[in-house]
């Protein structure tokens, strides 16, 4: 049995150690904002963040995760509140298909919980999730968007 905190919810998982975590999700707990694309950490449509870090959960064992805190897409909205993450992808449109989305916009989280101010070339820099819609330059201003108005909230 393997215990895990998702998005604050303590869950238990009655699976093998090495089945990686975007199975325990999807198909365990019935959490599907992260999504399968390669299988082999280089789309990043699975990704989610590990205590706070972006990871690409179809090349992360279960077990490899114990004590550690998983949020998914589904746990950036908190009590009914959009991300600032997630406000600028509505208002810039961001998404074509949505499949890549999910991940981008935790990439894009933790990308501006350590750079609150980022460059386009910091933005390239992070954002190594591919889009097949290419929706690249959306999400740069997306970014930038959600940096200003995280900004003018704590101003
Ligand atoms: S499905 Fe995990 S990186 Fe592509
Ligand atoms: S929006 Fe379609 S893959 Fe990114």
């Amino acid at each position: 049995m393997i215990k895990l905190t998702v998005n604050g919810r303590a869950h238990e998982a009655d699976v093998e150690g090495e089945m990686p975590l975007l199975w325990v999700l999807r198909d365990v707990l019935d959490i599907k904002g992260p999504k399968f694309g390669c299988g082999i950490a280089q789309c990043g449509a699975c990704t989610v963040l590990l205590d706070g870090a972006p990871v690409r959960s179809c090349s992360v064992p279960v077990a490899a995760i114990a004590g550690k805190k998983v949020t998914t897409v589904e746990g950036l909205e908190v009590n009914g509140h959009l991300h600032p993450v997630q406000q600028a992808w509505l208002d810039h449109e961001v998404p074509q298909c949505g499949y890549c989305q999910g991940g981008q916009m935790l990439t894009a989280v933790a990308l501006l919980r350590h750079n609150p101010k980022p460059s386009d070339a910091d933005i390239d820099a992070a954002m190594t999730n591919i889009c097949r819609c290419g929706t690249y330059a959306r999400i740069r201003t997306a970014v930038h968007a959600a940096a200003a108005s995280s900004q003018s909230k704590r101003a």
